[in-house]
C-alpha cells in the first residue's frame, strides 16, 4: 500500500493512516490477511518517505503515533497483520544522525571509486561543506548510506525494530535490503556496492530478535539481485522479493522458467512470494496487459494460484492501470519517474473522495465502487481467488504439459490452466478462449 495515494481522510490531498483505517473492513471483504505501508517515518520527503529523518515516529502528513497504535490495533481485530517498510540502507542528511554521529555514514575525502547512484547514474560521492568530505548516497544526495560496518549503526537499528515490535507491528519490508554492506576499500566497480554476502548477518541477528515475539514478525526482503544470487537471501529472511518475474514479459516460456527456477532452488521451508506491480514498476495491468482487463485477469490468477504468498499493489485487485502524470506534476527524483504508478487509489466513479490530490486522478473508470456492485468484475475475480486459494494452501507446484500459449499446472489434486494467447486453446478436453483461466 502506498500510504500518499491510498485513501485521504482529512481532504488535504494526501493519503492518510486514518484512510487505511477507514478501509480496513473492504480489505477484509477483499480477504488481504497483511498489509506492507510504504514508509510511514517522518521525512522531507526527497523520495517520499524512503529518506527517513526519524525511525521512531510517524510522519505528520499521515498522522501521529497514536493513530499508527490504532490501525494495527484495527487491523489485527480484523486478522490483518501491519508491516512497515523499514529503510536500513540510508537515512534522510537531515536525520539528527548525520550531524551527530557522522561516524554512522561512508566517508572519503576524496572520490574513491566509479560508484553511481541508482537515481542520477552519476557519482554516488557528494561533498558536504561541513565535514570537508564526500559521502556515499546509492541514491539522491539528500539519501546518506550508513555504515553498516559499524556496531553503533546495528545496535541503533536493532532498537528500532524492538520499537516497532514491540507496538504490535507484525512485519518488516525491508528497503534494499541486498546493499547495506559495500566494500570496506570502496573498490572501483558495482559489483563492490552491494549484494555482500555479509549481510546475511544482520538478517540471521534480526530474526533472533523477532523469534522474541509471537507470533514471530515476518522479515521481507527488497533483493534486486539476479535470481541465481536469490537463494541465499531466503535463508534468513522470510519472503524475498524477486524482480526477474515483475521484469518478464506476460508470456508462458518467460515466466514459466522463473517460477520453475523458484521452485526447484528456494529453501525447502520457504515461501515463493509473487508480484507484478509496486510503486516502483509500472503496474501490471498497464506494462503487462496494455490496458486489456483480460491479460489483467490472466496475472492476477498466476499471482493467487502460483505455490506461495502474493502481493497485490493497491489497485491491482480492480486492474488499474498507470496514472497519465503531466511532466509539470512530476514529483519524483528517479529517472525515468515512477509518479504514474504512484497516482491515487480511484474508489468511487467521480473520484470525489480525492480533493485536489498531491497527483493527478484523471482516469476513475476502473474504480472499488463500480467492481464492488458487479459480480463479473475484476475485484469480484480476485475477490473470489483469494477464498480459492485458501483451499489449495501449500499443495505442491508442478507444471503440466500444454499446447503452446498455454500454462497448465497441478497444484496437489487442483489443475490451474491459463491461456495466454488470442486464440482459442484447449486443455484436457476443455475449451479456453483467449487469456481465460480455470481451476478444476
Ligand atoms: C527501494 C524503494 C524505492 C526507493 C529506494 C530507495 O527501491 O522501493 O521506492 O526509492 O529503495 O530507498
Amino acid at each position: 500500500m502506498y500510504v500518499r495515494s491510498f485513501c485521504d481522510s482529512d481532504g488535504d490531498g494526501v493519503g492518510d493512516l486514518g484512510g487505511v483505517r477507514s478501509k480496513l473492513d473492504y480489505l477484509q471483504w477483499l480477504g488481504v490477511d497483511a498489509i506492507w505501508l510504504s514508509p510511514t517515518f517522518p521525512s522531507p520527503n526527497v523520495d517520499w518517505g524512503y529518506d527517513v529523518a526519524d525511525y521512531l515516529d510517524v510522519n505528520p502528513d499521515y498522522g501521529t503515533l497514536d493513530d499508527l497504535d490504532a490501525l494495527i490495533a484495527g487491523a489485527r481485530k480484523r486478522g490483518i497483520a501491519l508491516w512497515l517498510d523499514l529503510v536500513p540502507n540510508h537515512t534522510s542528511i537531515r536525520h539528527s544522525w548525520f550531524r551527530e554521529h557522522p561516524e554512522y555514514y561512508v566517508w572519503a575525502d576524496r572520490v574513491p571509486n566509479d560508484w553511481t547512484s541508482v537515481f542520477t547514474r552519476t557519482s554516488a560521492w557528494t561533498y558536504d561543506e561541513n565535514r570537508r568530505r564526500y559521502y556515499l548516497h546509492q541514491f539522491a544526495p539528500g539519501q546518506p548510506d550508513l555504515d553498516w560496518w559499524s556496531a553503533a549503526v546495528r545496535r541503533e537499528f536493532e532498537r528500532i525494530i524492538r520499537f516497532w515490535f514491540d507496538r504490535g507491528v507484525a512485519g518488516l519490508r525491508i528497503d534494499v535490503a541486498h546493499a547495506l554492506i559495500k566494500d570496506r576499500e570502496l573498490r572501483d566497480g558495482a559489483e563492490h556496492m552491494r549484494d555482500r554476502p555479509e549481510v546475511l548477518d544482520i538478517y540471521a541477528r534480526w530474526q533472533e530478535i523477532a523469534a522474541e515475539y509471537d507470533p514471530k514478525p515476518t522479515l521481507m526482503g527488497e533483493t534486486y539481485v539476479p535470481l541465481q544470487r536469490l537463494w541465499r537471501y531466503a535463508v534468513p529472511l522470510d519472503l524475498v522479493q524477486s524482480f526477474d518475474f515483475v521484469r518478464a514479459p506476460l508470456r508462458v516460456e518467460a515466466l514459466r522458467p522463473i517460477v520453475e527456477q523458484v521452485e526447484a532452488n528456494l529453501p525447502g521451508r520457504r515461501s515463493p512470494l509473487w508480484f507484478g506491480s509496486n510503486h516502483d514498476h509500472s503496474r501490471l495491468a498497464t506494462r503487462w496487459a496494455g490496458g486489456d482487463e483480460r491479460k489483467a485477469r490472466a496475472a492476477l490468477f498466476l499471482l493467487l494460484t502460483l505455490r506461495g504468498t502474493a502481493l497485490l499493489y493497491q489497485g491491482d485487485e480492480i486492474a488499474l492501470t498507470d496514472g497519465v502524470v503531466p511532466s509539470a506534476c512530476i514529483t519524483d527524483v528517479a529517472d525515468p519517474p515512477r509518479d504514474p504508478e504512484r497516482t491515487p487509489m480511484p474508489w468511487t466513479a467521480g473520484g470525489g473522495e480525492w480533493r485536489d490530490p498531491w497527483l493527478p486522478l484523471v482516469d476513475t473508470s476502473r474504480n472499488v465502487e463500480s467492481q464492488a456492485a458487479d459480480d463479473g468484475s475484476t475485484l469480484a475475480f480476485v475477490r473470489s481467488l483469494i477464498r480459492q486459494r485458501r483451499e489449495l494452501a501449500d499443495a505442491p507446484y508442478t507444471t503440466l504439459p500444454s499446447e503452446p500459449g498455454v500454462w497448465a499446472y497441478a497444484r496437489g489434486a487442483a489443475t490451474c490452466v491459463v491461456n495466454m494467447s488470442d486464440r482459442e486453446a484447449r486443455h484436457e478436453g476443455r475449451r479456453l478462449g483467449p487469456w481465460e483461466t480455470a481451476v478444476f
